[in-house]
């Protein structure tokens, strides 16, 4: 990897720790009783038996000093506090943006904004919606399409902007439905859905060309903005002495709106928020907001979390911050790749995703092999991660059997400033230790499963 300002190879933590929790140990006899209480789901284990917890990179950082202090200073006034000057200001000088809109988290950014727009039987086009973007999208009854770049499905395959949209595609899906069907584009930076990978700024732009030829507003659903800027600088012709936040200052540039969840790149546990320059928009945006979120200045958050995001905002574009960060998940991806474990080529930014469906081919579609990766991770190492697969996003049969995703994933999301790199090296030996075993590791089947987001409530069992 190409060197910031750092010369030596081994990139270090930015940071000392002050306080520290410690992590849950358990037995594998006792984790064996635990997976079974829990029927393999492991949305169903406390916290507290989690030894690695790789569930989520949201909300679950670390945040710094500064932003503890801030928490102290944080104005609780109902209207007009000044911690949301704060936050406002952050956000305007690094997007760019008038309009600015506080939330709780993404999901409630993504339900203002599309039952604002109102867009029923339209088109919302992007690179990859993410799922709550995506269930957002089709509750206010528009039609969310997708156009990955091509290549984007081939894991093995490496690449540097594997997150980049198909503009081409897009432009030929925009002429066939007409423009005044196609209410909005979002691109999702970085793309999560698709392993984290990032987008190019040529890309963007190339985006935002198209959109503005057919006068369609683009937004930047921007969770990960700043581990996309320093992709950016690492692997875009150009910008390699460019400082991030005057490339992530870019990025903002080229867009007329934006939607974050701040439990990623904002380095805080909760919050959000909506931004754009479409006045009349941002009207009806805070007409909802006061209906469900809450008053104009606080959109339901506390006072001190609007504070945390404002100093979060700026901290993560600490270059020795974004090195260890993106150096972090390189490190676990070439340490499961050396133990010929296939994943998502190349890491992403917040996390590495085992590529399921190659690792454990005895195990067929129908029988988890994702869900059942996750649960042996967990049952060796007590290490917890995320199906991204046949569980999650199977369609149903009329029996309600489900049918194979495109793609059987296993999500090690890597939560901000938490853990070291032995703690790194620890899950890359249980991994090794699982890819020497593999033939050990059973398929699952479904106990009960609702019908709609079955995943996080699903009952399991080994499969007979
Ligand atoms: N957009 C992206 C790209 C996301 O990754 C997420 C959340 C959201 C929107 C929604 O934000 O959770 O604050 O409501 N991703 C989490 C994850 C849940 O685990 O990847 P939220």
């Amino acid at each position: 990897m190409k060197k910031t300002s750092w010369q030596w190879k081994t990139i270090i933590e930015p940071f000392k720790i002050k306080t520290v929790e410690p992590l849950g140990f358990t037995s594998r006899e006792e984790r064996e009783r635990i997976l079974e209480t829990a029927h393999y789901n492991l949305f169903n284990i406390k916290a507290d038996k989690v030894l690695i917890d790789m569930l989520t990179d949201s909300g679950t950082g670390a945040m710094s000093a500064e932003q503890w202090a801030g928490i102290m200073k944080g104005d609780e006034s109902y209207a007009g506090a000044r911690s949301f000057y704060n936050f406002e200001m952050a956000i305007k000088n690094l997007t760019g943006l008038e309009e600015i809109i506080p939330v709780h988290q993404g999901r409630a950014a993504e339900k203002i904004l599309f039952t604002a727009l109102a867009a029923k039987e339209k088109y919302v086009i992007s690179n990859s919606h993410f799922d709550t973007t995506r269930a957002n999208v089709e509750a206010s009854g528009a039609i969310a399409m997708d156009f990955p770049a091509p290549g984007a499905l081939d894991f093995d395959k490496t690449g540097p902007f594997k997150g980049n949209a198909d503009v081409e595609a897009m432009e030929k899906f925009i002429k066939e439905k007409g423009e005044k069907n196609i209410a909005m584009c979002i691109i999702t930076v970085t793309n999560n859905s698709l392993g984290g990978q990032p987008v190019s700024m040529e890309n963007l732009k190339s985006v935002k060309k198209i959109c503005d030829k057919y006068g369609i507003p683009m937004f930047l659903d921007c969770a990960r903005f700043a581990e996309n800027a320093y992709f950016i600088k690492l692997r875009e012709r150009g910008y390699s002495e460019t400082p991030v936040e005057e490339i992530a200052k870019e990025m903002f540039e080229l867009c007329d709106g934006a939607m974050m969840s701040s439990k990623k790149d904002a380095l805080v546990n909760i919050g959000g928020f909506l931004a754009m320059n479409d006045r009349e928009l941002s009207l009806k945006c805070r007409q909802i907001l006061i209906l469900t979120e809450g008053f104009s200045t606080y959109g339901g958050l506390a006072g001190r979390d609007l504070e945390a995001i404002a100093i979060g905002l700026k901290e993560v574009l600490n270059e020795e911050y974004l090195q260890y960060r993106i150096r972090s998940s390189q490190y676990l991806g070439e340490g499961l790749l050396k133990n010929g474990i296939p994943i998502v080529n190349p890491p992403g930014g917040h996390g590495v995703y085992i590529n399921a469906k190659k690792f454990l081919p005895h195990i067929k579609p129908q029988q988890f092999p994702g869900q059942a990766l996750a649960c042996a991770l967990y049952l060796e190492g007590g290490i917890r991660t995320v199906e991204i697969g046949t569980l999650m996003f199977g369609k149903r049969d009329s029996k309600g059997n489900f049918l194979p995703a495109s793609m059987e994933l296993v999500r090690m999301a890597m939560p901000r400033r938490v853990y070291t790199q032995s703690h790194i090296d620890y899950v890359i030996e249980v991994a090794a230790y699982l890819a020497k075993n593999k033939k050990s590791i059973k398929g699952l089947e479904i106990v009960e499963a609702p019908l709609v987001l079955s995943h996080f409530t699903a009952k399991l069992k080994p499969a007979s």
